[in-house]
């Protein structure tokens, strides 16, 4: 299953969900390959932060930073792998549409805040165009780093905005502003493995990973 951890817009958490997907998806004794296609190679520098140091408890991530040959994703020797998580950011990559044209899924991760649901109409149209050539492609928002604070109507607001866009489906994820999320990935873990660890961010990846492998094991 090949699933992009996308959008055109930097800072919206990408890397960070990608890197926990990965560990969890690996933790649960699958066959991983976490592809970093942005220029900033965030999923690279933490694979290699996590790999170098290796502890007990603390499976091997295997990732790969690829350029735009990404497209021979559908051939050997990627095939070899399970999964395939790709972290696709920067602004409209050729890499983040050649994927598209392969992968199962998209998740989209937005802060609730404008400038984040602007980039929602360009990766709206994205999609379209990908869902020609890849009709199975599922496309879904998540909200992250979203404000505890009950005060703040931010994420009900953006919910509704998302409503507007026929190609992209709420994939009822909100994911919150957590410190652990910080930690996790200045040491090259998943929150489930940091220490002591944050109950609530680690229900938050294991909803995430729910909803990516739909009950899979
Ligand atoms: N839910 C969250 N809570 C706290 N910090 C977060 C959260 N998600 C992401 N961050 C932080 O926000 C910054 C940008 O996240 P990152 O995953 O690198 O975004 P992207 O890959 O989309 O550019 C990083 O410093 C990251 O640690
Ligand atoms: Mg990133």
């Amino acid at each position: 299953m090949i699933v992009i951890l996308g959008g055109e817009k930097g800072g919206t958490g990408k890397t960070t969900l990608a890197t926990n997907l990965a560990a969890l998806r690996v933790i649960r004794g699958h066959d991983v390959l976490l592809i970093d296609t942005d220029k900033q190679e965030s999923a690279n520098f933490w694979s290699l932060t996590r790999n170098d140091s290796p502890r007990e408890n603390k499976p091997i991530v295997t990732a790969l930073k690829l350029g735009g040959s990404v497209l021979r994703l559908g051939q050997s020797p990627y095939q070899v792998y399970e999964d395939i998580i790709i972290d696709a950011g920067g602004r409209n990559s050729v890499e983040l549409r050649a994927t598209m044209t392969i992968a199962d899924s998209l998740f989209i991760p937005i802060q609730p805040s404008q400038f984040d649901i602007w980039t929602l109409q360009r990766m709206n149209d994205l999609v379209h165009e990908a869902r020609r050539v890849n009709p199975k492609l599922k496309a879904s928002v998540i909200i992250n780093r979203a404000s505890s604070n009950p005060i703040v109507t931010e994420t009900e607001e953006t919910i509704q905005i998302l409503k507007e866009y026929q190609q992209l489906a709420f994939s009822g994820l909100v994911i919150r502003d957590r410190i652990a999320y910080k930690r996790a990935a200045a040491q090259g873990l998943s929150v489930e493995e940091v220490q002591p660890p944050d109950s609530r961010a680690v229900d938050e990846m294991d909803r995430l990973y729910q909803e990516v492998y739909n009950g899979r094991a």
